[in-house]
């Protein structure tokens, strides 16, 4: 098989596996994610055939909905050998899959690899911006959630398994994780692009809070 049909192959099956999940990991996270993950690469001199399988594979199985940190980075193992892809691809893939996540304002997750950073910043950059708000209140309402609820702030979460359990409100989720991004970004472009996006971001939160109070100008 060429690597063209490999990336074929796993594309057709991420679709159908993904399909139309309302929780922020649908097919098109995927597919936004693999583009970014692919221009950021090109910058950094990545391999682009690594990045393209990782940035595919990254949420099948994501630990928020298996409830197992493994599953993901064993899925796209199983599933590239049974592909025959290289078993050095497969391990470079496998491990960028297994590490990649958000786990909690205290908590490290480096990347080893110029593959794995570009995949990361890409996925993060995902969650900054005018998607990264639409997709935090879909996952917030997917899980019932309430948009804002200002008697209970904010946490900044230093174990995984505490922001795991985390509940509460989705505004919270932007002090949380997703303005914690900017300054975790890997690469020179995938800053440049969530500098941008973190600062649409607190415009919005700005605004949301100013309307929230009724304290939102006229002009
Ligand atoms: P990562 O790929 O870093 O693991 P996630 O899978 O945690 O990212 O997040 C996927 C999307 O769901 C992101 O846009 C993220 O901001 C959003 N999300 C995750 N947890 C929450 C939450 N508690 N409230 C609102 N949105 C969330
Ligand atoms: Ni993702």
């Amino acid at each position: 098989m060429t690597r063209g049909d490999v990336v074929a192959r796993t594309e057709a099956r991420v679709r159908e596996l993904l399909g139309g999940d309302a929780s922020g990991h649908d097919w098109w996270h995927v597919e936004r994610v693999r583009r970014v993950a692919l221009r950021l690469g090109a910058a950094e001199g990545a391999d682009a055939f690594v990045v393209e399988l990782a940035a595919l594979l990254h949420d099948v199985d994501d630990w928020k909905a298996s409830g197992d940190p493994e599953a993901a980075s064993r899925h796209a193992r199983e599933w590239l050998r049974a592909l025959d892809v290289e078993p050095e691809v497969v391990e470079r893939v496998a491990e960028i899959v297994g590490t990649l996540s958000f786990k909690g304002a205290g908590v490290p997750t480096p990347m080893r690899t110029v593959e794995g950073k570009v995949v990361q910043d890409a996925d993060r950059l995902d969650a900054l911006g005018a998607i990264g708000i639409a997709r935090a209140f879909a996952y917030g309402g997917s899980r019932g959630r309430p948009l804002h609820d200002p008697e209970a702030p904010p946490v900044a979460h230093e174990s995984f398994e505490q922001y795991r359990g985390a509940g509460g409100a989705t505004l919270n989720h932007f002090y949380e994780k997703l303005f914690l991004l900017r300054d975790r970004m890997n690469t020179a472009a995938g800053r440049r692009l969530a500098e941008a996006r973190h600062r649409y971001t607190e415009e919005y939160v700005a605004r949301f809070l100013a309307e929230w109070k009724g304290e939102d100008r006229e002009d």
